[in-house]
């Protein structure tokens, strides 16, 4: 059978959630009955999740990095530094404002920002730095919030690959001025679509409030402002309300899963696992490895194909590095070639990781790969 990279759990409350607010038809963001206010319930869940003192719940992960970087006031002649290695809403959201996206390397140690490639790329333009928790695993925070301290910066951390990661004991998200999570279906947890902006700072959290609802003023129809129509739906929240109740145990699963992995990863020659540190409990969103070709014997394409056509096995590529995307040639601050993104890239898989997986599922994928291996050398 043929085993996908990831498969979302359908939560076992949500047919009576979401059948709950469609027979009582409070369907949109607004509901006045607080049993079935489920954006209520989800912003006040997630806050208690993640420890923030603010959570507001929008449209998708993407979404509350826009909101993010609106909030924060940033346009054009501002610069905010991201890593090569991430999806692209992390920096379509700082050219959609107008700002410049400063597209940098990764540490190869965590794959994500660390404070010896962030300092070489300040200008005095730079204004945000945006640290991107890659495949649940986090960006060394203490350091990047010493230097964002010291040089008056903000941080807005794309957490939407991370909920359930711990750096240091407290959520990641929380950290910065602005943290975002997503809710797309392959996430930890779901809402079909949607996302969270996490705030401990009470005057952005308004403003993230305000400015995902058009700025409404007073009288209601005048615009200070503009903003955006980022409202998640209460249908969408009921859904997702019933998906994070179960997020303590897909967090688990995720964790059971990557140490089943593990110990049958590390015997293959040229396997590098995922990162891990005594700061980091990582939630294992995705098991991201990475294949030496020299040492396993094969390509990453190739073991990618043959997963795919010899053991019906999904894999997925690692991010095509930001610095070579064609859509950003023209906003990019930085054309250089970034070495650890581009290898990444070449070597860099994930492998099936659904919170349903079970052992004999991931047991049939060490086998697989290492067979590749053993017919390659
Ligand atoms: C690192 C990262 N940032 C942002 C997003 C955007 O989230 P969404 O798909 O909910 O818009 C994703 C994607 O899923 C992502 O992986």
């Amino acid at each position: 059978m043929f085993l996908p990279v990831c498969t979302p759990t359908v939560p076992r409350n949500a047919l009576a959630y979401t059948r709950a607010v469609i027979e009582a038809n409070w369907v949109s963001s607004v509901c006045k009955d607080p049993a079935l206010d489920f954006i209520g319930k989800l912003e006040r869940g997630f806050a208690e999740l993640t420890g923030a003192a603010h959570a507001v719940a929008v449209t998708s992960g993407t979404a509350a990095l826009q909101l993010a970087v609106a909030a924060l006031r940033l346009g054009p002649g501002d610069e905010v530094i991201l890593p090569a290695t991430t999806m692209i809403a992390s920096a379509a959201a700082v050219a959609h404002a107008g700002a410049t996206p400063v597209i940098v390397d990764v540490d190869p140690a965590t794959y994500c920002l660390s404070t010896a490639i962030v300092t070489p790329a300040l200008t005095p333009r730079t204004k945000a730095i945006m640290p991107v928790h890659l495949y649940g695993y986090p960006a060394e925070m203490a350091s990047l919030l010493d230097l964002a301290r010291h040089r008056q910066l903000r941080i807005i951390e794309d957490a939407a690959e991370a909920i359930g990661t711990r750096y240091r004991n407290r959520h990641v998200g929380t950290f910065g001025d602005v943290g975002c999570f997503s809710f797309y279906a392959n996430k930890m947890m779901t809402s079909g679509e949607g996302g969270m902006a996490v705030t401990n700072d009470p005057v952005l959290a308004k403003r993230l409030r305000r400015l995902k609802d058009h700025c409404f003023g007073e009288p209601r129809f005048l615009h200070e402002e503009l903003g955006f129509n980022f409202r998640m739906s209460n249908l969408t929240a009921a859904y997702g309300y019933a998906s994070f109740e179960e997020l303590p145990r897909a967090i688990a699963r995720r964790s059971a899963n990557a140490k089943r992995y593990i110990p049958g990863l590390a015997a293959l020659p040229g396997v590098t696992l995922p990162p891990d540190s005594p700061d980091v409990v990582n939630s294992h969103w995705m098991v991201a490895i990475t294949i030496d070709s020299e040492r396993f014997g094969l390509t990453k394409d190739a073991v990618r194909q043959s997963l795919r056509e010899r053991f019906h096995i999904d894999s997925r590529d690692f991010f095509y590095p930001l610095h070579l995307q064609p859509a950003l040639q023209r906003q990019n601050a930085n054309p250089q070639s970034l070495p650890v993104a581009e290898r990444l890239w070449r070597e860099g898989l994930y492998l099936p990781s659904s919170s349903d997986l079970t052992p004999a599922e991931i047991d049939r994928v060490v086998q697989a790969l290492t067979t590749l291996h053993q017919e390659a050398t």
